[in-house]
């Protein structure tokens, strides 16, 4: 696939989410960057714009956890860009807790943002690809969606269900062109990961960086649809 494309990252303020959409940008792709604070996207914009053209970058805000802003964010997107061909699935929150001390809102809030807003966005998406004809879904799952370990109920829980969603949308799609991932990061040096093991040293991580080329590399759909593709450096 050699034409510019069009690519919603979700929640592509920082992290994965940016260096994903930096690899699309360098590329010649167009960019639908959104997560929730309109500052945090207007903070992303501005470095975005080093790499690309001002007209590839499309800014909005929007909480992958409400059904009205996933469908506002696709049609933004259909109005500016006139189609869809790669989504991946990234907006993701973490809660680093023994089972009997993660909260109700806590759980809700996990499962709701790591797994409920990939629903929503494949709910609205998938059609269109059809539609076309073509797409790349990429998934963004964790090490911990293969292997639970302590501390990460609820987030394990949100990564092993986006991977068998991942899988049952990929059989629910016939046509070859499609193609949906799971993308299965280590440890990555962001916020996410930074907030809840401090005493960590970034050096021994991923970089975001590493990782958006992998995302990247996926999204050229040369693995079988389906697939869980691990990102351990
Ligand atoms: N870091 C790791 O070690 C690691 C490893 C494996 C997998 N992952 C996965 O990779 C993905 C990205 O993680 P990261 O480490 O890059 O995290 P991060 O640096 O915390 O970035 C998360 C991004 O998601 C946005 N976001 C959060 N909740 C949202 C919501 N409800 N709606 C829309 N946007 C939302 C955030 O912006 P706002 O807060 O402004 O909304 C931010 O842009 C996550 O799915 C994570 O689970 C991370």
């Amino acid at each position: 696939m050699h034409h510019h494309r069009v690519i919603i990252v979700t929640g592509s303020s920082r992290g994965i989410g940016e260096a994903t959409a930096v690899e699309f940008l360098k590329h010649g792709d167009s960019v639908v960057v959104f997560c929730r604070h309109r500052d945090h996207v207007e903070e992303a914009e501005d470095r975005l714009r080093r790499f690309a053209n001002a007209d590839q970058i499309l800014g909005l805000t929007g909480d992958v956890r409400k059904f009205g802003d996933v469908k506002r964010i696709v049609t933004k997107s259909l109005t500016k860009f006139g189609r869809i061909d790669v989504l991946v699935n990234n907006a993701g929150i973490a809660v680093w807790k023994l089972v009997e001390e993660t909260s109700e809102k806590e759980w809700d809030d996990v499962l709701a943002t790591n797994l409920k807003g990939a629903y929503l966005f494949m709910r609205e998406v998938v059609p269109l690809m059809k539609g076309q004809g073509d797409g790349i879904i990429i998934n963004i799952s964790s090490g911990l969606g293969a292997a639970g370990d302590t501390k990460y109920s609820a987030y394990s829980s949100s990564k092993f269900g986006l991977i068998g969603l991942t899988q049952c949308v990929a059989q629910e799609i016939k046509n070859p062109d499609i193609k949906v991932y799971a993308a299965l990061p280590g440890a990555v040096a962001t916020k996410l990961h930074l907030d809840i093991h401090p005493w960590e040293d970034p050096k021994d991580m991923l970089t975001p960086e590493y990782v958006g080329r992998k995302i990247f590399k996926l999204a050229q759909g040369e693995r079988r649809s389906g697939a869980s593709v691990e990102i351990y450096g």
